[in-house]
């Protein structure tokens, strides 16, 4: 007799909305890599039902979920455990049941931008000059991942001053933080310029001077999409020796909640060349 195959694990990606993720692509991609037993769906949830979905889908057996646009903050208070980086983000995007059947909420996108930069695109962090441009969520969640990396300097600017100010506060026990708007900018050229507002998803440039990118900077958007961002164009035309979309960062985070979930490491390589031929949108690492 032949004994009973186990039922996959199931995982999915919950947000609102959801369809044009490319997460269930890249999770198949590393199971079926990796021979995980497992599925991995999207499903929309409104924010009014979050809660009892998520309760639900863990009730259901399910394993895992990743949290994207615009569930991140609101899943920390669910989630009975989290990691220090969670913490320092402020915000979840991986969600993993423990064998208590508690959730333990991560963050993995500072990880997965620091991967892409510094493996994929070998980049040197280590007294670097990094402007970062924006000053929500998704800068937010990078600034404590890119100050372990002990750069020379991170300057934070944004439309709103203020925002970015905050921001500088928060992380000064950290590392070398300022901010300013992006009128305020002074100084050289920076080596690496990310861009991590919401501008590239409404096809506009934050507004900097091109005198503060060179050919010794890299300019990286952290939205992704067929076609390079109107930030990657604005850099690639002013001279920046670099320019490169947030494709890296979206797999890379996404290897990271999956040695999570399962303790296998996938090879990224090949999903960031799938992901990167023919996809039809502009997406974005910032929610
Ligand atoms: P996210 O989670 O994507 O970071 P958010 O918290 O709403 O979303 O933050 C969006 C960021 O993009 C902010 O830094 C915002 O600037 P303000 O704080 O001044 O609003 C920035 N942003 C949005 N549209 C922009 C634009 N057209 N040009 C420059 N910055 C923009």
């Amino acid at each position: 007799m032949t004994p009973p195959t186990k039922a996959p694990d199931r995982y999915a990606v919950i947000g609102y909305p959801v369809k044009h993720s490319f997460s269930p692509f890249i999770h198949g991609m590393f199971a079926k890599q990796t021979k995980q037993n497992l599925t991995y769906r999207l499903q929309e949830i409104a924010p009014e039902n979050l809660e009892t979905e998520v309760i639900q889908f863990f009730v259901d057996h399910g394993k895992g979920l990743n949290v994207t646009i615009p569930h991140k903050q609101a899943v920390l208070s669910l989630c009975k455990y989290r990691t220090p980086r969670a913490e320092v983000a402020g915000a979840v995007n991986t969600i993993a049941v423990q064998e208590n059947g508690e959730l333990m909420g991560d963050n993995t996108d500072g990880a997965g931008l620091i991967t892409d930069l510094t493996i994929n695109l070998q980049v040197i962090l280590p007294n670097a000059r990094i402007l970062l441009l924006g000053a929500g969520g998704a800068a937010r969640g990078v600034i404590g991942p890119l100050l372990e990396h002990a750069p020379g300097l991170l300057h934070i600017a944004n439309r709103d001053p203020k925002k970015a100010e905050v921001l500088a506060k928060e992380f000064a026990a950290l590392g070398d933080v300022s901010a300013s708007g992006f009128d305020a900018l002074e100084g050289e050229p920076f080596d690496l310029v990310i861009n991590a507002t919401a501008a590239s998803l409404q096809g506009s440039v934050p507004p900097i001077a091109p005198q503060f990118i060179g050919p010794q900077t890299l300019c990286y958007d952290m939205a992704y999409g067929k076609e390079d961002t109107a930030f990657v164009r604005w850099a690639k035309e002013h001279g920046a020796g670099r320019a490169e979309l947030g494709w890296g960062m979206l797999v890379e985070q996404a290897a990271e909640a999956f040695y999570l979930w399962r303790g296998v490491r996938p090879d990224t390589a090949p999903v960031l060349q799938a992901v990167r031929s023919p996809t039809p949108v502009i997406g974005t690492n910032t929610k």
